[in-house]
């Protein structure tokens, strides 16, 4: 009985603190005003959207960041490879301005590239973000200039988690289908 007990407390999320669910159809409106919210009209000019235009994003790697059954967060995978090499596309990553500072995007980053990788298909997380945030979170830079976008983009902010610690360095090519690596 003590036992189940310490179980469910460790279980039950602690009062306004994030925790993380799977996206449904139902978060598609709050998912929707916090991007725009978050990256602003200039969003669908980024990089990073076309290669969600080209690539399709992962429904089942959309996760919600939520606290106190409130939705706060949101963070999108896109399954892409590079030079013959499975691995996702993270992003866009947005915490709701009512909700930042409490955890929830580092939360939503590492469980997304936690649960992309467990499934044993894609090598790495790849993104364009902020050395500052995310290399505490283990994402490394990468060689600039190695790795192509269907854009412009700032080589230094071109980050890669990976289980091989030399992949940041090699890793080569442009961005193409999920399909075309192995
Ligand atoms: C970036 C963002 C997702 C962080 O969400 P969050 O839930 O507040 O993040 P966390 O609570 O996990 O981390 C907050 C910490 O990161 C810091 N931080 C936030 N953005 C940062 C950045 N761009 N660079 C470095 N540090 C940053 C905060 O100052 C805070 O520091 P503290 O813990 O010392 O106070 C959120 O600010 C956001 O949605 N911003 C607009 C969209 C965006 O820039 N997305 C990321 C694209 S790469």
């Amino acid at each position: 009985m003590t036992t189940l007990v310490a179980a469910e407390a460790v279980a039950t999320p602690l009062s306004g603190q994030p925790v993380v669910r799977p996206a449904t159809p139902a978060d598609d409106a709050f998912v929707e005003d916090l991007q725009a919210i978050a990256f602003g009209p200039g969003r669908f000019a980024r990089t990073a959207f076309r290669v969600r235009e080209r690539f399709p994003i992962d429904p089942s790697l959309s996760l919600i960041s939520e606290v106190d059954g409130t939705p706060s967060g949101s963070v999108w995978m896109t399954p892409i490879s590079v030079g013959g090499m499975k691995g996702y596309l993270l992003g866009p990553l947005a915490t709701h301005p009512n909700f930042r500072k409490r955890g929830a995007g580092k939360l939503l980053a590492r469980e997304v590239s936690k649960r992309a990788l467990a499934r044993g298909e894609g090598h790495f997380v790849l993104l364009v973000g902020d050395q500052d945030y995310y290399c505490p979170l283990g994402w490394v830079p990468t060689t600039p200039g190695n790795i192509q976008f269907p854009g412009p983009v700032d080589t230094s902010r071109v980050l890669l988690l990976a289980d091989d610690p030399e992949l940041a360095k090699t890793l080569t090519g442009s961005i193409a289908a999920f399909e075309a690596g192995v």
